[in-house]
């Protein structure tokens, strides 16, 4: 089976978990805070702005509740999220309200945007598609003008930059994903940034059941009656652990070489696809962008594209759709709320596998049987 994803760890990591158990501190501890310092210098920001957590979806949660919204309060976002950020707005008791995108990027344009801002809305959330940057930097400024924060779901670009400025701090707030089928992976884990340092101490507190001084051994030296509790908001637990940590440090050293792997299959993709009758391939990146390359996706017939995925599955080749829009789930109560672009672009695309364990083989096995397969299923059933 050729898969989507694959998580690229090895002895570096496990030689890393192997020290960790050496030193026997799994939890919360100085390797976390490394991986913290660590990934704040990858972004170009204070150390005390990134917190590490156990999933990307915390990361979401918690920048919503720092948003302290009130019922009514409205958060937009792309249909196409992963739906942990409308799950983030509707545990905080606002209703999320989805835009439409670009239909070949899948990222939203500020037009999208400001197409469903009404007087209740407070915030707005972008999804990077496959690590494409996007209008963030445009984004970005439109919603300091108008007071709305901005949060930058940044789980598919954790290496994407505009003119050298990382995604994911051109807004107030942004978390990474680092499950096992992303980029830089810890098994689960997240990363939430927050540009205000009051703001990120919050979220830090939040994280950790609200308490002002986490009650452990750390403490012990610094404070007089460390188990005792100070928690002025409560919280939750969703903090990462010094074993994860350890290998988010391995991951993240490896990163480049991940990324050019990543853009390697991409490139070449690219050019076994490109004079594929009836496919779209993603288009070129803006001048300036730099991207994770973590989705490679092409579009076809919207009549095809269902058997096209069957037909490479039957071959041993796992492809899918990120991310179903969620105008259409009825949990979100979107009433029938229209957005043709997203509509069009959930019926014609198709996310090809992209990890670095990827030789080139595979991925020219994989786009053979992709001509394959769109040009019977075109003969067949475009006619
Ligand atoms: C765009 C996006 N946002 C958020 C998440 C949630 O991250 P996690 O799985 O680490 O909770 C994911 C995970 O797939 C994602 O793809």
């Amino acid at each position: 089976m050729i898969h989507l994803f694959q998580p690229q760890v090895g002895d570096e990591e496990l030689s890393a978990v192997a020290e960790v158990f050496r030193d026997r501190w799994l939890g919360h501890g100085p390797r976390t805070r490394r991986f913290e310092a660590a990934f704040a210098e990858h972004l170009g920001v204070e150390p005390d702005r990134v917190v590490f957590l156990n999933s990307g979806t915390a990361g979401l949660f918690l920048a919503v509740e720092t948003l302290d919204l009130a019922e009514g309060d409205e958060v937009v976002m792309p249909s196409m999220s992963f739906l942990a950020a409308a799950n983030a707005v509707v545990a905080a008791g606002a209703r999320p309200v989805f835009c439409d995108v670009d239909p070949r990027t899948m990222n939203p344009r500020w037009e999208d945007v400001e197409a469903v801002l009404t007087p209740r809305t407070r915030a707005v959330v972008v999804l990077h598609y496959g690590g494409y940057p996007g209008w963030v930097a445009e984004i970005a400024e439109r919603c300091r003008e108008r007071g709305l924060t901005l949060i930058e779901d940044s789980a598919c670009s954790i290496a994407s930059a505009v003119d050298g400025r990382a995604v994911g701090t051109f807004g107030d707030l942004a978390m990474w994903s680092l499950d096992a089928a992303k980029v830089l992976t810890t098994g689960d884990g997240g990363l939430l940034y927050a540009r205000d340092a009051e703001r990120a101490a919050r979220a830090r507190r939040l994280a950790y059941h609200g308490l002002v001084q986490p009650s452990g051994f750390g403490y012990a030296r610094v404070s007089h009656r460390w188990w005792e509790l100070e928690v002025p908001e409560t919280g939750r637990r969703a903090i990462g652990n010094d074993l994860t940590a350890a290998i988010g440090l391995v991951q993240l050293r490896r990163l480049p070489e991940f990324v050019a792997r990543r853009r390697e299959i991409t490139e070449l993709y690219d050019r076994e696809l490109a004079d594929v009758e009836g496919l779209r391939l993603p288009p070129p990146l803006p001048a300036g962008h730099t991207s994770s390359y973590y989705f490679y996706w092409v579009q076809m017939d919207a009549e095809i594209r269902d058997e096209v995925a069957s037909d490479l599955l039957a071959a041993d080749i796992y492809t899918t759709f990120r991310y179903a829009p969620l105008h259409k789930v009825p949990a979100y109560r979107s009433g029938d709320r229209v957005l043709p672009a997203t509509d069009r672009a959930a019926g014609e695309t198709l996310c090809l596998p992209l990890h670095p364990g990827l030789g080139d083989e595979d991925v020219r096995t994989v786009a053979e049987r992709l001509r394959k397969a769109v040009t019977s299923r075109r003969r067949t059933t475009v006619g």
